[in-house]
């Protein structure tokens, strides 16, 4: 089938929607996407481990984030700073003093902590119904020491946001890459928050993984590029397949915005769980705050010098800041779907719609049946395939459960290798989405490849 005639397919039937994030818990667990952490230990409070599958996907968000935004533009570059960092950084940030939460405890029967500003009602638990303490406020940073000495000398902070290793590299990445405004500097790593509220599996958590870009304009100019940035970010999701009713921008108002924002629209997706709509990714204007501040403290001009007007320019800074576990639950939510195939024997497939580029496996390729001259020619496409491809190679007990175990993680192709293929050397290759079978010639399996997993 051309891929053309399968996209009109999808547009004729449109999907129904996850209804509880516990079937992609399940899926998660079922199929070695993501493991509660430490389980045989009784698990680790909010704290999971990303299996086989989950690491495969998380690196193909990552790596379409930076195709996008790094290899598709000539004015973005890389960075990976220190996880581990000098506390001369967060208080020039402002987030040693800033970076809180209004923490309440709840004094009746259950004891349990909110954040306030999550609360409706902060006379009574929304638990227990016991009274709740008073707001008090709590700094969402992990505070460590280095070195053996335990003293206010030796205090470190583990970074709550990728954002400042930019910041202070920022010099150091113009000189070194030669840039003049406007340029950017992305990073994709992990960032850690002591949060009061974690919960709804990855969503929130105090160990994840941002995507951020910092990027450094002309002040006056600002505005303009934060549209900009806006509408990229938007149009990356939606080019790798989320559901555009499912997304949706949010003015961020005066009073919700970080204590370095001037504006801040986040994008939003309707999750299956709570209100429904919940921050995905926040695109801040924030102004040359930060520079401003590192400048002031470090007592280096980080300035950069502008041939229009020969002087030195402390820019402003637009930041896409999205989160790459979050972004890799959102991808999984919104192409979840179980599709009723036959009512009467109420036979339903659970298929992960995931575009190709995200896919943990490209194609999964099988013998239909064990014997030795099968297995060697499966075996033998296998061998080729995975030279180009993350693909993988199933000796399954049925060709239908086969099916059913792939579309579940989402492998857009499978190619089964019959008796036939003996005689014609071709092999079936069935889409995922449309389950349409084509019968194609071992030989064309490269190019046909190559043409539709081109991202
Ligand atoms: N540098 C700006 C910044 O960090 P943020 O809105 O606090 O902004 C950016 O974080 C993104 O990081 C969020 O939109 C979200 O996707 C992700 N994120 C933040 N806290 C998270 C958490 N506790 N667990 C998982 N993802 C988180």
């Amino acid at each position: 089938m051309a891929t053309s005639d399968m996209a009109t397919a999808e547009a004729a039937a449109p999907r129904g929607e996850l209804d509880d994030l516990q079937k992609i818990v399940a899926l998660c667990k079922r199929r070695g996407f993501v493991f509660p952490s430490a389980e045989i230990y009784g698990g680790f409070s909010n704290t999971y481990d990303w299996g086989p599958l989950g690491v495969l996907l998380k690196n193909n968000v990552r790596d379409a984030w930076i195709r996008a935004h790094v290899q598709r533009r000539d004015d973005v570059d890389l960075l990976d700073a220190a996880i581990i960092t000098s506390p001369s950084v967060w208080k020039a940030s402002g987030h040693v003093d800033n970076f809180v939460d209004p923490l309440v405890e709840c004094l009746g029967e259950c004891r349990q902590r909110f954040r306030a500003d999550h609360l409706e009602n902060l006379e009574k638990c929304p638990t227990c119904g016991g009274k709740l303490s008073e707001p008090r406020n709590f700094n969402g940073m992990f505070q460590t020491q280095v070195g053996p000495v335990e003293d206010a000398g030796s205090v470190a902070y583990l970074r709550p946001e990728t954002a400042q290793g930019q910041f202070v590299n920022f010099l150091n990445v113009a000189t070194s890459m030669r840039r003049k405004l406007p340029f950017g500097i992305a990073q994709v790593g992990r960032s850690f928050r002591n949060e009061i509220t974690p919960g709804n599996f990855v969503f929130r958590t105090r160990e994840f993984e941002q995507m951020e870009i910092e990027f450094f304009v002309q002040p006056g100019t600002d505005d303009e590029w934060f549209e900009h940035w806006v509408d990229a970010r938007e149009g990356w999701y939606l080019s790798l397949g989320l559901r555009t009713h499912n997304l949706r921008r949010f003015e961020v108002p005066d009073d919700e915005r970080a204590f370095y924002s001037k504006r801040t629209i986040d994008l939003q997706y309707h999750f299956p769980f709570g209100k429904g709509w919940e921050e995905l990714e926040g695109i801040a204007n924030r102004t040359g705050y930060d520079l401003g501040q590192h400048e002031q403290a470090s007592g280096e001009r980080l300035r950069l010098f502008d041939d229009e007007t020969k002087e030195h320019v402390l820019p402003y800074v637009v930041e896409p800041a999205a989160g790459l576990s979050r972004a890799a639950l959102v991808f999984m939510v919104d192409a979840y779907e179980e599709q009723l195939l036959d009512a009467a024997k109420k036979d339903v497939r659970t298929v992960l719609h995931l575009h190709p580029a995200l896919a943990p496996y490209k194609a999964a390729i099988f013998p239909l049946s064990k014997k030795p001259e099968l297995l060697e020619v499966s075996r033998k496409i296998y061998a080729d395939l995975r030279t180009e491809w993350m693909v993988v190679h199933d000796v399954a007990s049925g060709i239908g459960k086969a099916y059913r175990r792939q579309d579940e993680i989402g492998t857009p192709y499978c190619i089964t290798v019959d008796f036939q293929t003996l005689e014609d050397q071709a092999v079936t290759v069935r889409d995922r989405d449309t389950m349409q079978q084509v019968r194609m010639a071992i030989a064309d399996l490269r190019s046909y490849f190559a043409g539709v997993l081109q991202f």
